[in-house]
């Protein structure tokens, strides 16, 4: 194990009855608050109401910011920060899933600079402040309620980038599983994508001694599979909704990377896919991950397979390492397209080969992913062709 340093202070309330406490975690940084969400899906669900009422009772001056849109726009990160500006805001409230907590974290930061948000990601211009963000999560999927971690697109350019920065931490997240009860089947299964596709990122590699690490890796990745059809089938069943929302905090708040080298590599070539396309990212992954895992697979490496099939799959552990290997795909791919029911490949969601060079330059940033093997830019067409 490598050394490193741990340290993640959001703080968490989780559990039904915890909304009562969002007035005094708001007060703590100011009266002026900027409620931010999504589409619509806290006003049908009824969140909307309760959070408006717990904010007035409590005589905080409420102002909104509807209308963040899957995959973040910067215009939402421009219009955000302008409110902030102009409002003169203490802090941020975001209720809904990663994209508007993504959106939130970037207003948050966008509010005290005076350069345009997009430089943040085109020119990797300073971010060493933000406003106050308090999060009530609504989807269990990017980990972003307990991370320092934000994605952001830009359609006029064609990118989708993400960026880490300690002070986008938020302060604190409120996680009531119940808030997940309205999230259809479709989005419940992308989000369990993602959250294994978070846990395999790291998973696979060959770093040695992280015999604790992967147990609670192989754990989560069993949580997912246990809970995700369940949550599907039962969209108001308690336990599997919040065993799925700890594993989304869990899987990306830096604690299972801890002591590793990263190895992220499904990541840069999904949010390629979702810069192009505006695809859902835990989709992208799911039609990537199979495929990059086979892409990956060598005499070198297959002892990682063997571990993830025998412990996370329960295959038989007496078959040849590379029986084993290739079966913990099929599982991955069975739990993946059959259980989860999502589609499995590029063509079924309109996606065809003519970008694939583009994107795969701008993955590897022209160089090479240094993730589980190195991807250079004709290994990553060789890797969304799979995905055909
Ligand atoms: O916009 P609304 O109306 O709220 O609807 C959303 C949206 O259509 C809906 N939804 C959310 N909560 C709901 C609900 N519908 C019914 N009931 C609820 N309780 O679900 C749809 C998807 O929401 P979104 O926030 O886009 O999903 P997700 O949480 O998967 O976030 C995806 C974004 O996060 C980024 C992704 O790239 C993508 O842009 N990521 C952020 C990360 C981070 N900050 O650490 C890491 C991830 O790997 C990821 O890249
Ligand atoms: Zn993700």
């Amino acid at each position: 194990m490598n050394d490193f340093i741990y340290e993640n202070s959001t703080k968490i309330y989780f559990g039904k009855d915890q909304l009562r406490k969002l007035s005094v975690e708001l007060c703590k940084h100011g009266k002026r608050v900027l409620l931010t969400y999504g589409g619509g899906s806290v006003k049908t669900s009824g969140l909307y109401d309760k959070v408006v009422e717990e904010i007035k009772k409590s005589g905080l001056q409420l102002f909104e910011l509807p209308g963040i849109e899957p995959n973040p726009r910067i215009e939402s990160v421009r219009k955000g920060a302008e409110i902030c500006k102009r409002e003169k805001i203490d802090v941020l409230l975001a209720v809904g899933g990663g994209s508007t907590i993504d959106a939130t974290k970037y207003i948050a930061a966008a509010a005290c600079v005076d350069f345009d948000p997009w430089d943040f990601f085109s020119k990797f211009s300073p971010l060493k402040e933000a406003l106050p963000v308090v999060i009530i999560l609504t989807h269990s999927a990017t980990g972003s309620e307990m991370n320092t971690g934000g994605v952001i697109s830009n359609l006029e350019t064609k990118e989708k980038i993400g960026r880490l920065a300690r002070p986008l931490l938020p302060k604190a997240s409120f996680l009531d599983p119940t808030n997940t009860y309205t999230v259809g089947p479709y989005q419940t299964a992308c989000g369990s994508a993602d959250i294994m596709s978070h846990i395999i990122e790291v998973y696979f590699n060959m770093n040695k001694g992280l015999y604790m690490v992967d147990c609670f890796m192989e754990g989560m990745m069993k949580t997912v599979i246990k809970y995700a059809p369940i949550a599907m089938k039962e969209p108001d069943n308690y336990e599997a909704r919040s065993n799925l929302m700890w594993a989304s905090s869990w899987g990306i708040n830096g604690f299972i990377s801890s002591g590793k080298r990263q190895a992220w590599s499904c990541h840069s070539m999904e949010h390629e896919l979702s810069a192009f396309y505006d695809i859902t990212h835990g989709l992208g992954l799911a039609i990537l991950t199979p495929r990059w895992m086979e892409y990956c697979l060598d005499e070198t490496k297959v002892s990682k397979y063997y571990q993830f099939g025998t412990n996370v799959f329960g295959i038989d552990p007496t078959l040849e390492p590379m029986t084993v290997a290739k079966k913990s795909i099929e599982m991955l791919s069975d739990f993946l397209f059959n259980t989860l029911g999502l589609q499995s490949t590029l063509t079924e969601i309109g996606i065809g080969k003519e970008n694939f060079p583009i994107m795969a330059k701008k993955a590897c940033e022209g160089e090479v992913i240094a993730g589980f093997k190195p991807l250079a830019q004709k290994d990553i067409e060789k890797i969304f062709e799979m995905c055909l």
